[in-house]
């Protein structure tokens, strides 16, 4: 038996993906074993063209031979040409090191629709083309037609997609589980379409086909139109003003013929149905009367439908959806209701979340009008807050975030389909006096609606507020992913903005899997590029990015840093070579606009760091009110350099070593630039802000020497604010991520650890159960706006000073990838106790299995447990006052070998930094010297005796 054995076997990411939108798919596997120090020594893949054929061990589509080499991610498929749709089944063996050999159970993938002419059908949509002008939402469209399969079926494929949105309905019911299919690209260049196995839906015989066709993203609201202008403002049709629907589906018979059911002329429409309008941000109103029973079953007359409209091409392109659908991911019920006045119940569900509700009324009779209007907080009056969401009445923009449903009487369920809100509370209204039907707790269930990337992290640990911390990171980042990585679910924004995934890029990696999802995303910012190679500022961009909202420093950025993040965390050398292009012409327009390196010029809407403390009202709790924001050229500036040498650093990876050289050098200069202009003799940087010597420091823009002294500012700067941080969105994780490098974990620790203004502690303190947009989104005690923060810009849902999610994983878990060894082929595992906690465990599921850590203090000892997968080495560094006071289950694990799997690399005694300090950016703790070993695979129980834990500060 070997000691290894394939797992969670993989294609493009996905798990036994349909349509796969390439014909050199990339497989993966996933190293399991019980074993210490189990590596994978061979493997072979299998790739059969029935499940027979890979049972009989026939790879006789692909037959990779037994190759040596460890690697277990992205194999090219590299068989016969593959055709579209084609279905496949695949295995892999694995030998370790003794070359024992285990061959994993099969897995599947099915092709999409590869070639230009494989789409026979047309695009439908209704009738007539809606009205032109700034309209509020239309009623979505209905689809159907009736079809016979002549013979016994023995597999049916659905492709479909949308101008728009669309639910599939055959035989009377729903098709698949996605929510907001096909999910929100730029339109003009580029349409997902979604494939569905749905050979148990149909049957020999008469059979039907309905669709629900819904405005959108595509002709519906975006956020912030009001950008584009002033009043009247233009509420729909930012990239379409008529939705169609483009379906196809393939049978093949028992007997092995085949046949096509398309979207055509013969297809009957009809916008008289239940649901009258649906938009993403205002919500969507439904008449259960109108509700046409049968429609999507076969039987049904359709003759008083009208026909539809057929385009044969519309303007876009059409590319297989390759990250993992949105869907209804799970259900929160509501924790309580009040009836607040007559008629009027609000319920709270414990937990801002994205979604909908589903609503189940028993016995109301017919007509009765109930409206759910969704919100994030509570007024002092019990009622639900609004004004957050920004509804202006005359002009028509906001989110109204309302949904309404008028009765048909008996047993009733419904759940809007093609909106989304944020939200914890709900108002129920309309509930007719004298009722018999009265809302209960069990009315409404809230559905988490989001792209289902799955979660890969657990934190838990000895402080409460911290674990709630965690969970509110979380949280915020589930309530962020409507297919793109959203800044808010709330008000009329929901845009993918840059600056923000830039911040929370890592934690919002640890947190899940997004290798597929970013890539999508990545995609989507490539193409809404400016032509000058500006990124814009969100993505997609239904605006024109040659024209506004493009080109600013750290929103921008995310061009570079986020397909950064997927290399250190996925090792992706095909994303890097395809956004490569796109990364470089970032960096040329920066610098073509600032020859002189120093990025004074066009920054364009130049947010700087977003909310630092200058932007906070809390003069009246003793802060200064101004001097804490960094100088937005130095901001730039700092953010051109980063950028410059990631792009050197992709151009290395993928093999373009001129390219390499020359912006390695570029980000050299840049470096010079910076020190001469804002780094004084003296170790200050300009401005003398808590967040110039973050970003300094993090970015390794110091010289070796003035790193010290500038933590040392830095710490100043902290305490010139009362002690507390000033920091903004793209500093905060910095300056923790600093403070602990520079051995003032301590200090880290003590920001974590508050619950006064402004801390992550103090929105605890208030309920939250989301990361809040500002520190002081709500404060107690303030006489205005009964405690609000300014509703023009207050979302209590926004994640980017969550990005300390980062730091948690990396210092308290002790859990960092290495960015010269990606994917977590190395892990270095260091976790750094303080701040009074006395255990923390957690894990984080990396693309090669999981990592675990385990640590608790008793008395003087430090126990750590570590798990370390397959075919991964980590390097374990524990704070120690010797090398000997190291064991490991029980054995001195402080010379070379000692233990199996176990290999003893050295001690730096108390008080000496590492050699690698530079590059780890960790010193070690307080009082302790830092032991380090190299693992293999398995678990691990370390032993720390005669430890001192850091006091708490
Ligand atoms: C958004 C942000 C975004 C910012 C740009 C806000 O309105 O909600 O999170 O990054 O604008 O500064």
């Amino acid at each position: 038996m070997a000691q290894i054995a394939a797992r969670k076997l993989t294609c493009e990411y996905l798990t036994n993906p349909l349509g796969v939108g390439t014909k050199t798919p990339r497989l993966s596997w996933v190293l399991e074993s019980k074993q210490r120090a189990a590596k994978q020594a061979a493997y072979q893949v299998l790739v059969a063209s029935s499940e027979k054929a890979l049972g009989d061990d026939a790879g006789d589509l692909w037959d990779s031979g037994r190759v040596a080499s460890d690697e277990s991610l992205h194999i090219i498929y590299a068989g016969k040409p593959l055709a579209s749709t084609q279905k496949v089944w695949w295995k892999v063996r694995v030998w370790d090191g003794a070359g024992a050999e285990s061959t994993s159970e099969p897995a599947m993938f099915q092709l999409g629709l590869l070639e230009p002419g494989d789409w026979k059908a047309q695009w439908i949509g209704k009738s007539e083309a809606p009205p032109e002008g700034p309209l509020p939402a239309l009623p979505p469209t209905m689809l159907r037609k009736g079809f016979k399969l002549d013979k016994p079926v023995k597999q049916a494929t659905v492709f479909a997609t949308a101008l728009g949105l669309y639910e599939l309905h055959l035989n009377g019911k729903t098709v698949g589980d996605y929510r907001l299919a096909p999910e929100w690209t730029n339109y003009l260049k580029r349409v997902q379409y979604q494939t569905y196995d749905v050979t148990s839906m149909v049957k020999e015989g008469e059979n039907a086909v309905g669709a629900f066709l819904a405005d959108g993203w595509y002709a519906g609201r975006v956020g912030i139109v009001q950008v584009m202008g002033a009043p009247p403002y233009k509420l729909r049709g930012w990239y379409g003003n008529w939705p169609h629907l483009r379906f196809q589906m393939h049978v093949t018979y028992e007997d092995g013929s085949q046949a096509t059911v398309i979207s055509d002329e013969s297809w009957k429409s009809t916008t008289d149905g239940p649901i009258r309008s649906s938009c993403i941000y205002d919500g969507e109103r439904y008449d259960a009367q109108k509700e046409i029973p049968g429609w999507d079953a076969p039987g049904f007359n359709d003759a008083a439908w009208k026909p539809v409209n057929v385009r044969p091409e519309m303007p876009t392109t059409l590319v297989a959806q390759h990250n993992e659908p949105m869907r209804a991911t799970q259900e929160v019920k509501p924790v309580g209701v009040k009836e607040t006045s007559p008629g009027v119940f609000v319920y709270d569900f414990g937990q801002i979340i994205a979604g909908v509700c589903r609503m189940k009324v028993a016995g109301a009779g017919p007509g009765m009008k109930l409206r759910l209007r969704h919100a994030e907080m509570l007024k002092a009056d019990g009622n639900i807050y609004l004004d957050n969401l920004r509804i202006d009445d005359k002009t028509g923009i906001g989110a109204r975030q309302e949904d309404e449903y008028v009765t048909k009487g008996g047993q009733e369920t419904w759940e809007p389909r093609f909106t989304y809100h944020g939200f914890r509370f709900v108002e129920l209204s309309g509930v007719a006096k004298g009722s018999s039907w009265m809302p209960t707790l069990e009315t409404l269930t809230a559905r988490v609606i989001r792209s289902s990337s799955p979660e890969t992290a657990a934190f838990v640990c000895s402080t409460p507020m911290l674990n709630k911390l965690w969970s509110n990171i979380l949280w915020t980042q589930r309530d962020n992913l409507p297919s793109i990585p959203t800044d808010c679910p709330q008000r009329d924004e929901r845009m993918g903005w840059t600056g923000d995934i830039l911040s929370f890029g890592q934690t919002a990696m640890f947190n899940m899997d997004l290798a597929a999802f970013m890539t999508k995303w990545l995609q989507d910012l490539r193409d809404d590029q400016a032509t000058d190679g500006r990124f814009a500022d969100f993505a997609p961009m239904p605006f024109d990015p040659d024209k506004r909202m493009s080109g600013v420093p750290a929103w921008g950025d995310a061009g570079v840093f986020v397909p950064w993040y997927h290399w250190v965390n996925y090792g992706d050398r095909k994303l890097l070579a395809d956004h490569f292009e796109a990364a470089r012409r970032w960096v040329d327009w920066i610098h073509s606009n600032n020859p002189d390196l120093l990025w004074k010029n066009k920054r364009h809407n130049d947010y700087g760091d977003w909310l630092n403390g200058d932007t906070l009202v809390l003069t009246a709790f003793g802060y200064p009110k101004g001097g804490t924001e960094v100088p937005k050229d130095l901001f730039g500036t700092a953010f051109f350099y980063q950028s410059t040498a990631y792009v050197a650093k992709m151009a290395k990876i993928i093999g373009r070593s001129d390219e390499a050289a020359k912006y390695a050098k570029l980000a050299e200069d840049i470096k010079a630039a910076f020190n001469r202009e804002y780094v004084a003799e003296d170790g200050t940087v300009k401005g003398n802000t808590q967040s110039g010597y973050a970003l300094a420091l993090d970015m390794g823009l110091l010289p070796a020497e003035k790193r010290p002294i500038a933590a040392q500012k830095m710490r100043e700067a902290i305490a010139a604010y009362k002690d507390h941080m000033s920091t903004g969105f793209h500093t905060t994780v910095r300056l923790m991520k600093q403070l602990t490098g520079a051995g003032m974990n301590d200090v880290a620790y003590q920001l974590i650890n508050y619950d006064t203004i402004p801390s992550w502690g103090y929105s605890i303190k208030q309920g939250a159960t989301t990361i809040w947009e500002r520190w002081d989104g709500w404060v107690e005690g303030r006489k205005e706006r009964d405690g609000f923060q300014d509703p023009g810009m207050n979302s209590f849902c926004h994640y980017s000073i969550g990005a300390v999610g980062e730091w948690m994983v990396r210092t308290i878990l002790g859990i960092n990838p290495d960015e010269m060894q990606p994917a977590y082929r190395h892990v270095l595992i260091r976790p750094l106790p303080g701040g009074g906690l006395t255990y923390a465990k957690g894990y984080y599921d990396s693309i090669r299995g999981r990592i675990g850590v385990d640590w608790k203090i008793s008395g003087d000892r430090l126990s750590v447990k570590v798990t370390v997968p397959a075919n991964i080495v980590a390097t374990l560094q524990l704070p120690a006052p010797s090398k000997d006071a190291v064991t490991e289950s029980g054995k001195k694990v402080g010379e070379r070998e000692a233990v199996e799997g176990v290999t003893f690399v050295g001690f730096v005694p108390a008080g000496q930094a590492p050699a690698a300090q530079e590059s780890v950016g960790y010193a070690t703790s307080a009082g302790q010297g830092l032991a380090t070993f190299s693992l293999g695979s398995g678990t691990y129980a370390f032993e720390v005796a005669g430890y001192q834990a850091p006091a708490k500060r």
